[in-house]
């Protein structure tokens, strides 16, 4: 019907020109077209002045601009994916660059990114936080305590500078609770359980302020290459990664890191009370100096006396490590190698001259007990002793790591197309 063509084109015109003086004109146009019919007149105008209505209400409540841009950005998204078929033979040209920007995803981010200003995109910021506003983002944490009401910034009423970590089994508690006493305020204290006796040690005072971690049957490699990620314990200077098994009575830690700051150690460890079973000289206590930072091997044990186990050289059982020596010496971890045989021989890849910055401090001293404890954790094999497995694993590991850091080394030099230098390692 012509009538309903009419009022289908005004609703349609009060819609898109509803604040427009053209519409006037189109109205009088239509009308006038009208005349002839006197009887359907008044119904036309009636119905055309109704649509009228009806079309600028509707155009009204929903604005052009926002419709246009609507219909302009899904026929976008239509076109975009008919061109990620490279299905369209018109413009090939666009077509191609198009869907090989696509893509590479990490460029096409980056340059919308870059085009777009209002959107964030900060790449100073860590992997992947670049969409931060570099002000939010929290990078690194820590191990202090805080409570569950009142401000946030009230909550610490100190902040240790220093870490210490102990590995224990519960039946150790009365050797770790002496040896936590050498340790100031100025420590955080995280206990690493590999028995699953955490709660147990409560009746310690201090094990209220101290952080407990329970795994059972794992190492304090497998412990510290999972809870002390360089950016977990940013804030600490220096962090103690030590045994069970120390005796700490002619100990105290102040000391021991005045020491360390004033020969500027970045890896040490204390020297050994010589009693028995010593394995190397290096970590020997002597009697007559605060540090020393180089010794005197078995004959042919040392290719280089600047190197291990002359020097550059701590055994693994209390090592004490700068913040940024144990950034370096985590990222050398092996998730698998539980047992840390090798590490020491690795260190000094880490510091730099390493025979200026690794030793022994002498004048502040523990004893190595060889208390055999998480060895009998171990399974019985084949009637073995627990322990014979272990031992069996640790010298396998060693093994194992040495090879991966040879070959580590030898595929970067080859990529860099160069010749290695004299392969200098122990034995
Ligand atoms: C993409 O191509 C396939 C096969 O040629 C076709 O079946 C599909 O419908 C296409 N998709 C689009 C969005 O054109
Ligand atoms: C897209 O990437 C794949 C593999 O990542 C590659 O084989 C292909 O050639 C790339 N396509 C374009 C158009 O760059
Ligand atoms: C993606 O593009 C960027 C910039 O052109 C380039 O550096 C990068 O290698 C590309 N990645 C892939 C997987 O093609
Ligand atoms: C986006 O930025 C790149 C370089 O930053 C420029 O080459 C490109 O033309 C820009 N694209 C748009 C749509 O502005
Ligand atoms: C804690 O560390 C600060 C700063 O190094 C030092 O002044 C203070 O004496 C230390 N506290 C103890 C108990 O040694
Ligand atoms: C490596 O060793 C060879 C022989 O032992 C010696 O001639 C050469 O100078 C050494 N190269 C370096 C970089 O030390």
């Amino acid at each position: 019907m012509f009538t309903e063509k009419i009022v289908f084109a005004l609703v349609a015109l009060g819609y898109l020109r509803f604040n427009s003086s053209e519409f006037f004109w189109v109205f009088q146009f239509q009308s006038s077209a009208m005349v002839n019919k006197p009887n359907e007149t008044m119904r036309v105008i009636i119905t055309v002045f109704v649509g009228f209505i009806f079309g600028f209400f509707i155009g009204k409540s929903f604005p052009i601009l926002p419709l246009m841009k609507l219909n302009m950005k899904s026929a976008f998204v239509h076109d975009s994916s008919i061109v990620g078929n490279k299905s369209t033979g018109g413009s090939t040209q666009s077509t191609n660059d198009i869907s090989s920007s696509k893509n590479n995803t990490s460029y096409s981010t980056e340059n919308q990114n870059m085009n777009d200003s209002s959107k964030i995109w900060v790449p100073s910021n860590p992997k992947g936080a670049e969409r931060l506003p570099p002000g939010i983002v929290a990078s690194e944490s820590d191990f202090y305590l805080r409570r569950l009401w009142g401000k946030p910034n009230e909550d610490l009423t100190s902040k240790p500078i220093y870490l210490v970590t102990f590995t224990v089994g519960y039946d150790q508690r009365h050797n770790i609770d002496a040896a936590v006493k050498k340790f100031s305020e100025n420590f955080t204290i995280v206990l690493f359980h590999y028995d699953g006796r955490a709660s147990e040690w409560d009746e310690f005072e201090w094990s209220k302020r101290a952080i407990h971690v329970s795994a059972k049957k794992q190492t304090k490699w497998w412990f510290a290459k999972r809870f002390l990620h360089p950016d977990i314990v940013a804030p600490y200077d220096f962090i103690f990664i030590w045994d069970e098994d120390l005796g700490v009575e002619h100990f105290v830690a102040e000391e021991y890191i005045k020491l360390v700051k004033k020969h500027g150690l970045e890896i040490s460890q204390p020297g050994l009370e010589p009693n028995r079973g010593l394995t190397w000289q290096m970590t020997k206590r002597r009697g007559d100096c605060e540090v020393h930072k180089q010794t005197e091997e078995k004959p042919g044990w040392c290719s280089d006396p600047r190197l291990p186990p002359c020097a550059a050289f701590v055994e693994i059982m209390a090592p004490v490590f700068s913040r940024e020596a144990w950034r370096c010496v985590w990222h050398m971890i092996q998730n698998d190698l539980v047992h840390g045989w090798g590490l020491d021989f690795a260190l000094q890849k880490c510091v730099e001259p390493a025979y200026e910055k690794i030793g022994v401090v002498d004048a502040q001293w523990i004893v190595h007990q060889s208390v055999p404890s998480l060895g009998n954790q171990g399974q019985l094999d084949n009637g073995k002793a627990p322990w014979h497995g272990v031992r069996e694993r640790c010298r396998q590991e060693w093994k194992m790591f040495q090879t991966r850091m040879a070959d580590a080394e030898k595929s970067y030099y080859k990529a860099m197309g160069i010749d290695p230098p004299n392969f200098t390692d122990h034995h």
